[in-house]
Formats: C-alpha cells, sequence, structure tokens
C-alpha cells in the first residue's frame, strides 16, 4: 500500500462507461492518509456508502477525486496536489486550519446539517451572530479553495460532481473561472423546507441557494427533498436549476466479500454466543442527533413493559460508534446515550441476560456480522436523506430478519411495502412495531425479506453515478 505522485496533467479520455471525465468533489474524501515511521503519506481507503459504491466505477479511470485534508496525513500529502492512491486519482486540500474549523463545525456541522435534518431545539439555537457571520466567511474560502483546485485539475469539458451541504458555492466561482465545466450538486441529506431555512440569516440562506443554482442540475436521494429544495427556492426568489431524484444503493459486490472476510466470521461467532436462542433486534448508526437513537431505546424499554414475554428473550445489539467529537451536541448526546443503555441494563437485566449490548466501538466487520443476524433491524431516523443502512441490511441477512423503518427516511420511498413504517417520534408507535416484526409468522417474513433484497437490487450505484454524469450534461433520467 504505497503511493505515488501521479501524473498531474489531466487526462481527457472517457471511461469505459463512455462519461466524459469526471471530477468528483466532496469534503470526505474515498482515502484518508496516515503518516509511516519516516512521516510520509500512507494511503486507506476510507469506509461509508459513497466510497464503497462508486470505489469500483471510479478506480483505474481516468476521473478524478478531489476532498478535504481532514488528518495530518491528509494534510502531508496535500503537498504532492493529484496522486494515484489505492487506484484513485486523488488530491487533499489543506484548507487553512482555522477557516477549515469554522465552516465544518460551525457552518456544516452545527448549522447546515440541524437545518436539513430539522434538528434545532429553537430555544436556544442557532446562534446567528458574529461568530457565526465569521464562520460563513470562512466557508465562502473554504468553497472558494475548492473550486480552484478543481479549475486546475478538471479536464476541458469535464463534468464535475459535487456532493452535499459543504460545498454549495464551489459552482458559482467555477462558473467564472471554468465556464467549460459542467457542474451538478448531489445532496445526500434531507432538504430544508421555506420554514427551516428561516434558521439561516437571509443573506446566507439566499447565497447558498443561488450557490445550488448554478449548477446545471441538482440531485436528491428522495423526491420529497427535490421538492423542498424547489419551494426554498420559490419561497426566496431564486430560479431553480433542473432537479433529478436518484437514490444511492448499497454494492452487492462490497458488502458480500466483507461478510466473508475472516474477521466478520469471528465477530458473528461471538454475537452468537452472547445473543444464544434470543432474538435479536439490531441497528448500526453513527452517533448522531438525526438517527434518534433515544427514542429507539424508550421505544425497546416500552416493549419490555408492555410485552413481558419479551423479557429475557431479545437482546438489542446497537452498533453505534462516535461521530463529529468535535461539537458539544453530539458529545452530550453520545453522553445520554450511554447513560440511557446503562438505565435501561440495570432496570430489565439479569444474571444471564443484557438486554442491550453496545460498546459504541466502530467495528466495520462487527456491524456486518449483526447485520447478517438480526430478526428485527431498527432503522428509525428523525430524518433522513436516504439511509444505507436498510439496503444493506436487507442486503446482507440470513435469517429473513424484518425491518422497522421510519416514515421520514428517503428509503422509505423505496422499500415502503415491505417493511413496518414507524413515526419516529412516536416512541409507542415504535415499540409495536418491533413487537409486530418479531411475531411475525415465518413465512411472511420470508416472503418480505425477498422482496426487500429484490428492491435493494434494483438499483446499482453505477444507476446513481450514470444518473448525475447524465444530469450534468443536461438529459436528466436519459
Ligand atoms: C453524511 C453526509 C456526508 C458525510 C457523512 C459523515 O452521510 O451526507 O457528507 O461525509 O455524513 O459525516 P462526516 O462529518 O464525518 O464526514
Amino acid at each position: 500500500m504505497t503511493d505515488h505522485r501521479g501524473d498531474p496533467a489531466p487526462h481527457s479520455t472517457a471511461d469505459d462507461r463512455g462519461h466524459p471525465p469526471v471530477v468528483l468533489v466532496s469534503n470526505r474524501g474515498p482515502i484518508s492518509f496516515s503518516l509511516d515511521d519516516a512521516g510520509r503519506p500512507e494511503p486507506r481507503r476510507g469506509a461509508g456508502g459513497l466510497v464503497s459504491g462508486l470505489g469500483p466505477l471510479v478506480v483505474d479511470t481516468p476521473h478524478a477525486w478531489i476532498a478535504a485534508a481532514l488528518g495530518e496525513g491528509d494534510r502531508v500529502a496535500a503537498a504532492d496536489g493529484m496522486v494515484e492512491a489505492e487506484g484513485f486519482r486523488v488530491r487533499t486540500l489543506a484548507v487553512d486550519r482555522s477557516d477549515f474549523a469554522a465552516a465544518y463545525d460551525v457552518v456544516c456541522n452545527a448549522t447546515l446539517w440541524f437545518v436539513h435534518h430539522g434538528l434545532f431545539e429553537a430555544a436556544r439555537r442557532p446562534r446567528l451572530d458574529r461568530r457565526w457571520g465569521q464562520a460563513w466567511e470562512a466557508y465562502r474560502r473554504v468553497n472558494r479553495v475548492f473550486a480552484d483546485a478543481v479549475a486546475e485539475d478538471a479536464p476541458e469539458g469535464a463534468v464535475v460532481l459535487v456532493q452535499d451541504y459543504h460545498l454549495c458555492l464551489v459552482a458559482s466561482t467555477l462558473a467564472d473561472l471554468r465556464p467549460d465545466l459542467r457542474c451538478v450538486h448531489f445532496s445526500h441529506t434531507p432538504f430544508a423546507g421555506p420554514d427551516d431555512f428561516r434558521a439561516l440569516p437571509d443573506a446566507a440562506a439566499d447565497e447558498l441557494l443561488a450557490g445550488m443554482a448554478d449548477h446545471v442540475a441538482c440531485g436528491f436521494h428522495s423526491r420529497r427533498w427535490a421538492e423542498r429544495f424547489e419551494a426554498s427556492c420559490a419561497a426566496r426568489g431564486v430560479t431553480p436549476p433542473a432537479t433529478f431524484v436518484s437514490p444511492l444503493t448499497s454494492d452487492p459486490d462490497d458488502l458480500t466479500a466483507s461478510a466473508a472476510l475472516d474477521a466478520t466470521a469471528e465477530a458473528g461467532r461471538r454475537l452468537d454466543e452472547i445473543v444464544g436462542d434470543r432474538r435479536f433486534l439490531v441497528r448500526v448508526d453513527r452517533i448522531e442527533l438525526s438517527k434518534n437513537l433515544l427514542r429507539g431505546f424508550w421505544a425497546f424499554d416500552e416493549l419490555l413493559e408492555q410485552h413481558p414475554e419479551w423479557r429475557g428473550n431479545v437482546v438489542f445489539g446497537a452498533f453505534v460508534y462516535p461521530s463529529r467529537e468535535g461539537l458539544v451536541e453530539y458529545l452530550a448526546y453520545r453522553q445520554e446515550v450511554e447513560t440511557t443503555v446503562a438505565e435501561l441494563n440495570e432496570r430489565w437485566g439479569t444474571d444471564d441476560w443484557t438486554p442491550i449490548l453496545s460498546d459504541m466501538g466502530d467495528d466495520y466487520p462487527r456491524s456486518v456480522a449483526a447485520l447478517g443476524r438480526y430478526d428485527v433491524l431498527l432503522v428509525n431516523p428523525v430524518r433522513d436523506g436516504l439511509n444505507l443502512v436498510a439496503k444493506e441490511g436487507a442486503l446482507l441477512n440470513q435469517r429473513d430478519g424484518a425491518v422497522v423503518l421510519s416514515t421520514e427516511a428517503g428509503v422509505y420511498d423505496e422499500l415502503a411495502a415491505t417493511v413496518e413504517g414507524v413515526n419516529p417520534f412516536d416512541v409507542s408507535a415504535t415499540a409495536e412495531a418491533i413487537d409486530r416484526a418479531l411475531r411475525m409468522p415465518a413465512d411472511e417474513r420470508r416472503r418480505r425479506a425477498a422482496e426487500l433484497r429484490r428492491l435493494a437490487l434494483g438499483r446499482t450505484p453505477g444507476d446513481w453515478f450514470d444518473e448525475q454524469v447524465q444530469a450534468a450534461l443536461g438529459r436528466p433520467g436519459g
């Protein structure tokens, strides 16, 4: 696993799918670099749906990927410009540290993420003060650094695929610097409606929407989010660009390979020992406010209270792992999650039964093993752009497991007919949905699991990639 300086000269040939050259632009890239003993950057492929889905489509092609330098290794690697690493042509950008912190923590994570997911508790947040105004300036500068890098690296006439809320203003600068490029923006989040947008300063809201409108098209995982984007533009007098809906999907081959790893088999054996012949309720999530972990635990509590027959007979594997720990909201949430788990284990646990299994380490093989073994999968976000876990579960599960799915997840649009849909705010309804899923007769489970699998296989990551490129070429859905 060594990286080497790539040829920084732009390639201009198409890939074997017939696409023009593509430059992907995202805050978190496909590769992260750590430093070896001699202080040289060593590449490692990142985890996550986007990379595992797009990896096979992008590696060993002329396509390039530009992302922020997140850790120290990434910053050192940034000095080399565009490099070949793990088959990717990738460039990390060492943005000024304080600008990056202000843009990422204050604007992206503590504001835009909250706005798009409807997470603010309005009595205190957001606090749009002078510091916030300075952070917005930093957000502009970070977007400018990305735009300059794309302008330098993109081949003539390339398609530029800009990902997510971190980078809403890149296309506006590129329109001046490189009018030959065709930029598409894709949001992996939900999108804020006109009322949500009032939680931003008017000028910032206008600038953000105008920045998105400078793309040839804007894509979303669900029609709901596209409509909210259009409504927010209309409410602010911004003419929206073309929109398109293109849900991402997990790569079944990548998942199969992960399931076949020794580490996954070993994690599975450990789970078998702990769960034994009890029923297994599972969730796999970042420790993330929008994922609604607390109501999931409260629903489990109510299940045990209302249905005593499940006491001692079901284990809740909550495989949740830390995220965005620079934010006080996330640290406080993690604390609350830990306390809740401890309280419920104290309340219901017995000498030979720990109701909730959760150690909060990021252990991918264990998550894959758990998704292979669940009887019921709980996916209950308060709002979610898509949620790939529901599809990953459908593809990995070996036990005809049932899925309890929030109606507020974008993926609900695709899977509605085969899941137990729940209003994520309704703890009692969630408890009852888990109960129904646990009791579902074997033939019904089998029928639904087969249908879920069929739906999850209905699209490929290639479809998602192609649809973005088609949208850039002005042929949405083409
Ligand atoms: C969501 C966003 C991504 C982001 C990921 C992890 O899925 O849509 O853009 O990369 O969360 O968040 P992080 O802040 O750790 O990159």
